[in-house]
């Protein structure tokens, strides 16, 4: 049900209206949570076949989660789809996307050059309240936000969402030195309302997950390229050793080898002169180049460390 009248303490906005830039993988699923949570969501991509596949993403995982709610009941099943529908839009219009929204979440491709291109235009359009946020993995929230206002900058976050966004119940929340605590406090309420469980940090690069997550992965496809172990050994090891459900190869597969290798090479142009990151944490793997040249990236495209069939 739709819930308008909500307050939260110290006059913290409250967002009902939600406008997510760039419907594909992320955006998507960012939108179809808050639809499902019964916020008014308005995507806005490129193309009419941008806003199709969309759809289909969103169609599919909520048919998914029909079923299992109500298995026998077809027209239970259409109800709830349907309903969920009635919260979302699509244009590929940023001017009718972005009219009365309360909040942008910006989740289009992962270059600092284009999303910076996107808030300039859309500070200029958005309402002086509208807040803005990224939900970038590896850029700094600093950077994407330097080309707004400075009020607007005070009203900048970064909200990052895991991949797939229905299933998994995390959210970092990335506050810049400018963000104001409210609007932190808004993005927390929203999170939460959302079924999602929100963590908030500074804006260092790859926040709290990737930080500590992608130094891990490169070091295990390192010793697979040092010939210390196998993958299947590896990925062994640090499951029945260490507890982990995936392997860090089987997870490296899964994050996507291409998108691994970008990820790392961005720290390393970018963020090891600042000295954020260690250089040999981020130091170019041949082995991992060479998969992503041969279109091994991963589970996505069948064959990274391991293949797989579907
Ligand atoms: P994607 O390639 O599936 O979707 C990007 C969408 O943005 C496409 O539909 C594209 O048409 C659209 N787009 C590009 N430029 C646009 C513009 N100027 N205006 C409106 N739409 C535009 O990418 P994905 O995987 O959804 O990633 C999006 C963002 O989310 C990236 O910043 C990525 O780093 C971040 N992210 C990705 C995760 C992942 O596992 N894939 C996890 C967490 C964050």
């Amino acid at each position: 049900a739709y819930n308008a009248i909500r307050t939260l303490s110290t006059g913290a906005p409250d967002i009902q209206r939600l406008t997510v830039f760039g419907g594909g993988l992320m955006g998507a699923g960012i939108a179809q949570v808050a639809a499902q949570a019964g916020l008014k969501v308005a995507i806005a991509d490129l193309s009419d076949e941008a806003l199709e596949n969309s759809r289909n993403i969103i169609t599919k995982s909520l048919t998914r989660i029909a079923r299992k709610k109500n298995p026998d009941d077809s027209a239970a099943q259409k109800q709830f789809v349907d309903g969920v529908f009635a919260n979302l839009t699509t244009t590929t219009s940023a001017q009718e996307a972005i009219a009365n929204s309360d909040l942008v979440i910006e989740a289009i491709v992962e270059n600092l050059a284009t999303k910076q291109e996107l808030f300039r235009r859309l500070d200029g359009m958005a309402d002086p309240k509208t807040i803005f946020a990224s939900n970038t993995s590896s850029l700094s929230i600093r950077k994407i936000a330097e080309v707004c206002s400075d009020d607007r900058r005070k009203r900048f976050s970064g909200v990052h969402a895991f991949n797939p966004v229905p299933q998994m119940k995390l959210i970092e929340i990335i506050s810049t030195t400018e963000t104001q605590p409210e609007i932190t406090e808004a993005l927390l309420d929203l999170c939460k309302r959302m079924g999602k469980t929100p963590v908030q940090c500074a804006d260092t690069p790859g926040f709290i997950v990737n930080r500590l997550l992608v130094p891990y992965l490169l070091e295990a496809i390192r010793m697979v390229e040092r010939g210390d172990a196998t993958a299947a050994d590896i990925d062994t090891a640090m499951k029945l050793g260490a507890g982990v459900p995936m392997g860090p190869l089987e997870l490296s597969d899964f994050v996507g080898l291409d998108t691994l290798s970008h990820i790392a090479r961005g720290w390393r142009e970018e963020r090891v002169q600042t000295g954020e990151i260690d250089a040999k944490q981020v130091e170019e793997i041949k082995i991992l180049d060479k998969l992503v040249a041969e279109g091994k990236k991963g589970r996505k495209s069948g064959e990274g460390f391991f293949i797989y069939s579907s």
